[in-house]
């Protein structure tokens, strides 16, 4: 059904020349960006507001580009809140067309769940009373408006939610905001010439999803920097992409993984690598106490068909960017000085004979050139949504695809006859029997609502769903390449 995606354009010298212009405005180091944080963890007054609304935003080209935001000029202020209470949003969509939002990786049933059937049209506001029963974790929330998710996150449509619980705010880890607790929201970016957020969808960025030339964290283009306390600093990171997997790593010594989407680990594992689907948020520490400074690494893919940067960049690099990211600088003031915990939390070994329904999901898409095609024909750039599928069928917001009932426990399988996607699920977290035919890393074996597949191979999760989503307010389950989700690459589920 598709064709050799590595076809790519060859620059010229004279581009190679334009581009060394290009390449050092974008390495200058800035200072990382702290996104506000609302700590409603001791309570709140009245109803929580969440504006949705454009607005412009630097990002550190020097021009201003024209964003999306969420009471910001772009992404979304950090929610910090806890386990146990319930949440009452009004979110206003003043964005100038229909949006959602989503919250993902939350326990919560399908009504609030803010997927395409909670639809917010301009002007109007959504005010779901949103409960948090769930453990200590790193959700976020983002537009999931069918057909247009991947342009508005990608202009900014996403924010980030802390869930404490009484464990975390006890546990001895660091847990200051800004000085030794930071939260990483990763994506890539591509810009034009002028400075300006671009986002044009070539043959390529269709097949694969949108990818960006350069690494953006809260906003602000990489390199960043930060000055940090002596001790350990906890990072928190979520790879809001909207097809770029990433590859972390430290400049000096492992990562230190702690938690992954749903919660945290049974105990910290050491990984020298850690490799970040869309949509995935790990936590890991960094030790701050012998060394002055440190980096976080990151590599990703670059755009085949992206412009002139992106070909030289692609011929200089082999399709892949290195940055070193974050560099964390340190100071002299004491911050948290404990040690790097063994154990997290207590997690039972997930038993597949539970198990009394097995389902399979296998994605699939229409090639790049299938895709422009439709799209030249289509009032948007999926056509009519109906390029992309699971189990042979597109997205149909009129179709439950699947039937679950309420506190079975289940296997999905995923499997994919190309290449690389990223795979969520809503209403739960779930853990990974099998990720591409084999046992997953060590820090994707707890609690998780991303597992990804790659071409000819299959994962499976272990799942179970306890909360309610009727036939009008169904889960989504879907690829977490935006552009694909978009295009169809997505699947209804009701729970009773
Ligand atoms: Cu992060 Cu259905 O989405
Ligand atoms: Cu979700
Ligand atoms: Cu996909």
């Amino acid at each position: 059904m598709r064709i050799n995606r590595r076809n790519f354009l060859i620059g010229t010298a004279a581009s190679c020349a334009a581009l060394a212009g290009a390449s050092t405005a974008q390495s200058a180091t800035r200072p990382l960006p702290i996104l506000p944080m609302s700590d409603l963890t001791n309570g709140f007054e009245d109803r929580i507001a969440l504006k949705l609304a454009a607005s412009s935003h630097d990002f550190g080209t020097g021009a201003a580009s024209s964003t999306f935001g969420i009471n910001n000029s772009y992404l979304g202020p950090v929610l910090r809140v806890k386990q146990g209470q319930t949440l009452p949003f009004d979110v206003t969509n003043q964005i100038g067309d229909f949006s959602t939002i989503h919250w993902h990786g939350l326990h919560i049933p399908g009504d609030v769940d803010g997927g395409p059937h909670q639809l917010i049209q301009l002007g109007a506001t959504w005010s779901p009373d949103v409960p948090i029963v769930q453990r200590a974790s790193m959700s976020w929330f983002h537009s999931h408006a069918h057909g247009k998710t991947a342009q508005q996150v990608y202009k900014g449509l996403a924010g980030v939610m802390l869930i404490e619980d009484d464990a975390s705010l006890s546990a001895d880890l660091p847990k200051t905001y800004g000085v030794d607790d930071f939260t990483l929201v990763l994506q890539d970016k591509t810009f034009t010439d002028a400075g300006a957020l671009d986002y044009t969808l070539t043959e390529t960025a269709l097949e694969d999803g949108f990818m960006g030339e350069a690494l953006v964290i809260n906003g602000a283009i990489a390199p960043v920097a930060q000055t940090v306390p002596k001790g350990l600093v906890r990072l928190r990171i979520l790879n809001a992409c909207n097809a770029n997997f990433l590859t972390l790593s430290m400049a000096t010594g492992p990562l230190n993984v702690i938690a992954s989407d749903g919660g945290f680990l049974g105990a910290t594992v050491q990984t020298d690598t850690l490799f970040m689907s869309p949509g995935e948020r790990y936590e890991i520490l960094v030790d701050m106490r012998q060394v002055d400074i440190n980096q976080l690494i990151v590599t990703h893919g670059l755009p085949e068909l992206g412009g002139i940067k992106g070909i030289m960049r692609e011929l200089l690099s082999d399709g892949e960017a290195v940055v070193a990211a974050l560099t964390l600088n340190r100071n002299d003031k004491v911050g948290f000085d404990g040690s790097v915990p063994n154990t997290l939390a207590n997690l039972s070994v997930p038993d597949p004979s539970k198990a009394t329904v097995t389902r399979s999901f296998e994605l699939e898409q229409e090639t790049g050139a299938d895709l422009a095609a439709l799209a030249a024909v289509g009032d948007n750039y999926c056509g009519d949504h109906s390029a992309m599928f699971i189990n042979g069928k597109p997205m149909d917001i009129d179709r439950i695809d699947e039937t679950v009932r309420k506190g079975d426990t289940e296997i999905w399988r995923i499997s994919v006859d190309d290449f690389r996607h990223p795979f969520h699920v809503h209403g739960c977290s779930f853990r990974i029997l099998s990720q591409e035919n084999a046992e997953p890393p060590a820090y994707a074996q707890g609690w998780k609502d991303m597992v990804h597949v790659d071409g000819n191979q299959w994962s499976e999760v272990l799942v179970r769903f306890d909360y309610d989503a009727p036939a009008d307010a169904p889960y989504m389950y879907h690829c977490h390449i935006l552009e694909h989700e978009d295009c169809g690459m997505m699947g209804q589920f009701t729970v009773t």
